[in-house]
């Protein structure tokens, strides 16, 4: 089974959406296979983002996501597991999103976050997954 790294941002835990989340993923036929909430080191959230080291948002993102407990999720399926998350989860920015994605029907910005972060290959997922498990 391919396998992705799902994880559920700051905001949706404040929002309580956490459920809901997860029940949208599993709903999709998409299988948790393991799940930690946690505060991870600013150093772990860096080495994720690093390729957008030169935007503007980078400090602020690293450190929202540093300073706040997430969700971390290794998640699998038959088929192309990448692939149905990206598109369940909806456009990176939660105005693009449709209605029926995760950002299209929870998020309404991009501040303080946008709820959920999926990896975008099946590269970055292995570098993902072996960062936070
Ligand atoms: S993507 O998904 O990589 O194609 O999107 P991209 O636009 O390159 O964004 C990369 C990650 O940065 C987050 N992002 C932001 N966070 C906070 N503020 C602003 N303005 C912002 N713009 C982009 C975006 O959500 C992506 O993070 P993840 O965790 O993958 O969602």
């Amino acid at each position: 089974m391919e396998k992705s790294l799902v994880l559920l941002k700051p905001e949706a835990l404040r929002r309580n959406l956490v459920g809901k989340l997860i029940e949208r993923l599993e709903r999709a036929g998409l299988i948790v296979e393991e799940l930690k909430m946690s505060q991870f080191d600013r150093e772990v959230i860096a080495e994720l983002y690093k390729e957008h080291k030169d935007k503007s948002f980078f400090d602020d993102i690293v450190s929202h996501m540093s300073e706040n407990k997430i969700v971390a999720i290794v998640i699998k399926s038959e088929g192309n597991t990448i692939r149905k998350i990206r598109k369940l989860i909806g456009s990176t920015d939660p105005i693009e999103a449709a209605p029926g994605t995760i950002r299209g029907d929870f998020a309404f910005k991009m501040e303080p976050d946008n709820l959920i972060h999926a990896s975008d290959s099946q590269e970055a997922a292995k570098r993902e997954l072996k960062l936070f498990f």
